[in-house]
């Protein structure tokens, strides 16, 4: 049986896959066949969860850490994560805005069933995560989807804001830095989009998630220290390097503690427990040392793929400062063969076995003429990848 011959809901009908699925459908096939592929379309890092994380969980299994725990979390971890807020950026959070979820998806889908109404809308870039606006279509909202560029760094402006904001807006949603552009937003583009929001009467809520994996000078400052009524998403896939613990947070208003609890109770009863334990050694001296490390090797690999990636002809026009994307222009490479970034990508993987995601996979604006490149590999093999594209071409 197909799934045209059952019924299922329309908002099930609207929420789509990700084209790089088929890129990596394609690739595990070309795998099987005994072909090296390299995977330069991975949104996580390839580094595994550090060691004192590790052990923390293995302890937590054996002290029988395996039955629910509070709906919001565990005040520990809460506590905890209000502690990192205090040391990494100086700002002071009550633990009781945290609620733990399972992952920054938790955090997201939390967020969107409790401000959104139906037909409601939330403003997001365009490209954009592309699951959020499948969250706002889960709860019968919708997403305005705002053209973005390079002009702007690929991020909303206070303009946009007063541009795009209407009667039904709700919210708007930005993330930085940003997937799948790596782009930051600097201090004071954060306080005129949050007084921009403030105006609206909004709700301004930034997602996190790629906060740590930041390079160069770029700002690191949370939108908690410049807006204490902002809602902030987080998690630990990212930068802790967690994604298959499934772990994230989001920071609440007091306002909106009872809400959350009572939908954090209902959708998921509580975040893993297993998880919870483990994260507690997420904050650790010796495992912020292990993530400063990669850091480091992630911001050596931007340098070495940005510089191949230029000299191969494509055209990276606002500088990634953060994450471990690059986001490129293909237009040079494109031709009545391979005539926009989906059939390049397959082009690619099948005469390079270099597997990409094709700007598609973001929303509509450039997504014909954009690739990106997730770093998630070592420099070793991203060399070896634009050499297997640029021998396609001589
Ligand atoms: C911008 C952004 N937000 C949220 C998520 C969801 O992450 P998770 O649920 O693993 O925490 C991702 C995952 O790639 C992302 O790129």
């Amino acid at each position: 049986m197909q799934e045209d011959d059952v019924k299922i809901s329309q908002r099930a009908k609207h929420i789509l896959p990700f084209h790089v699925m088929d890129i990596l459908a394609q690739a595990k096939a070309l795998e099987a066949q005994g072909r090296d592929i390299i995977h330069l379309e991975v949104g996580e890092p390839d580094f595994s969860t550090p060691e004192p994380i590790i052990q923390a969980g293995i302890a937590a299994l054996k002290d029988g850490k395996t039955h629910y725990t509070r709906a919001m979390g565990l005040p520990v971890l809460r506590q905890a994560i209000a502690g990192w807020y205090q040391m990494h950026y100086g700002v002071t959070l009550s633990p009781e805005r945290i609620v733990v979820t399972p992952g920054a998806s938790g955090a997201l889908l939390l967020l969107m069933g409790a401000v959104l109404d139906r037909d409601k809308t939330v403003l997001l870039t365009d490209p954009g995560y592309p699951c959020n606006r499948h969250f706002a279509r889960f709860v019968e909202g919708q997403a305005t989807m705002v053209p973005v560029t390079a002009d702007s760094d690929y991020q909303l402006t206070a303009k946009d804001i007063d541009k795009y904001w209407d009667d039904d807006t709700a919210m708007a949603l930005l993330a930085s830095p940003a997937n799948p552009t790596g782009s930051v937003l600097s201090c004071d583009d954060l306080k005129a989009l949050s007084a921009a929001v403030k105006a609206k009467r909004g709700y301004f809520v930034v997602d996190e998630i790629y906060h740590g994996l930041v390079y160069g000078h770029s700002n690191t400052t949370t939108a908690l220290a410049i807006d204490d009524e902002a809602f902030v998403i987080n998690s630990f896939s990212k930068f802790f390097g967690m994604t298959g613990w499934r772990l994230g947070w989001l920071v609440v208003p007091e306002a909106f503690i009872p809400v959350m609890d009572r939908l954090a109770q209902n959708l998921f009863i509580a975040p893993p427990t297993v998880s919870q334990y483990a994260a507690l050694a997420a904050f650790d001296p010796d495992t912020l040392a292990i993530l400063e490390e990669r850091r480091v090797i992630f911001e050596q690999r931007r340098e070495t793929l940005l510089r191949a990636l230029t000299a191969l002809g494509l055209d990276v026009k606002a500088s990634p400062a953060g994450a471990f994307y690059i986001y490129a222009d293909c237009q040079h490479f494109l031709n009545e063969a391979q005539p926009d970034s989906m059939s390049l990508s397959r082009y690619w993987l099948e005469e390079a076995g270099v597997a990409v995601t094709p700007g598609y996979d973001f929303g509509e604006t450039g997504a014909d003429t954009h690739i990106r490149f997730a770093y998630t590999r070592d420099s070793s093999r991203l060399l070896e990848a634009v050499e297997r594209i640029a021998a396609l071409y001589r």
